[in-house]
């Protein structure tokens, strides 16, 4: 063997002693970083469980946040919410038309038997009311106490032989004492009761067609514009087409107190009746009658 080879083979001897030596080397750097990974791994765990506890024991210390509340209460809806009981709905059953238009009916009978029954008794209400209302203490359709016998003369003297009292559409005239005898075989003793104090009641509507008649203060006389009816001072027809002579009302007599009721109308004395002979004692103030009776 020359002297390359024995160089060669020392050469490889000592590469191999390098190479073992170096990978022995490589092994306990490995083994030894192995260890050190495992040892740190370790801490890390023991690191990491000791800032959970550490975080759970500061969370369960601290007061809730405001998510915790807001998942808090809606954990509470919830649970109120909860259905009881059995909360199955319940099939709809459509009701029975035949039923169902008996009510109708029997609601619409009612509703007009209920309507009736109110008519009826708000005009029982009224009916009663009105009868128990007491009549009229004055006004047309009443006793009317027109004054004092001797005032009511002065004021009808005052007007000119007539005095007009509205409140009663009635005329107030005097009755001569002269013309009584006469009066007693031919008026009702209503219409008496006034003639024998000197008064007379006369309505103003015309017996004919129902006109307001005036008087006349050159003829004194009444005479009715409408057709031309004329009666004397005290109602008694003397021309025209009435049919007699003016209805007047019954009167009364109350101390000194004439009084007239407008609720009983007197038929007028019939034609040709003349108790106190009265003719016209001036100009007519209407035109010739037509139609004279
Ligand atoms: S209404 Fe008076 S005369 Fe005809």
């Amino acid at each position: 063997m020359n002297g390359f080879w024995i160089a060669l083979l020392v050469f490889a001897g000592v590469a191999a002693v390098v190479f073992a030596l170096l990978g022995a080397a490589s092994r306990r750097e490995s083994t030894s970083a192995t260890h050190g990974a495992t040892f740190s791994r370790e801490a890390l765990k023991r690191d990491k469980a000791a800032r959970k506890a550490k975080a759970r024991e500061e969370a369960a210390s601290a007061p809730p946040t405001g998510r915790e509340v807001e998942v808090a209460a809606a954990s509470a809806r919830s649970a109120a919410l909860e259905p009881v009981g059995d909360t199955k709905p319940v099939a709809w059953v459509a009701p029975d038309p035949e039923v169902l238009d008996q009510s109708r009916r029997a609601f619409l009978n009612r509703s007009i038997v209920a309507l009736m029954g109110l008519g009826i008794a708000g005009f029982a209400a009224g009916a009663f009311t009105a009868f128990l209302w007491p009549t009229g203490s004055s006004g047309f359709g009443s006793k009317i106490r027109v004054g004092k016998i001797s005032d009511v003369k002065a004021d009808i003297e005052a007007n000119n032989g007539f005095l007009y009292q509205p409140e009663g559409r009635m005329w107030i005239t005097e009755y001569p004492a002269a013309a009584l005898p006469k009066a007693e075989s031919t008026y009702s003793p209503a219409e008496l009761t006034g003639m024998k104090v000197g008064l007379v009641a006369l309505y103003q509507k015309c017996p004919h067609l129902g006109c307001r008649v005036p008087s006349c203060n050159s003829s004194q006389w009444f005479e009715c514009p409408c057709h031309g009816s004329k009666f004397n001072q005290v109602g008694e027809k003397k021309g025209g087409p009435a049919p007699r002579g003016m209805d007047r009302f019954a009167t009364e007599v109350a101390g000194d107190t004439f009084v007239v009721n407008t609720g009983q109308v007197i038929a007028g004395p019939p034609i040709g009746t003349n108790t106190t002979g009265q003719e016209a004692e001036g100009p007519n103030c209407i035109g010739a009658a037509t139609g004279e009776h």
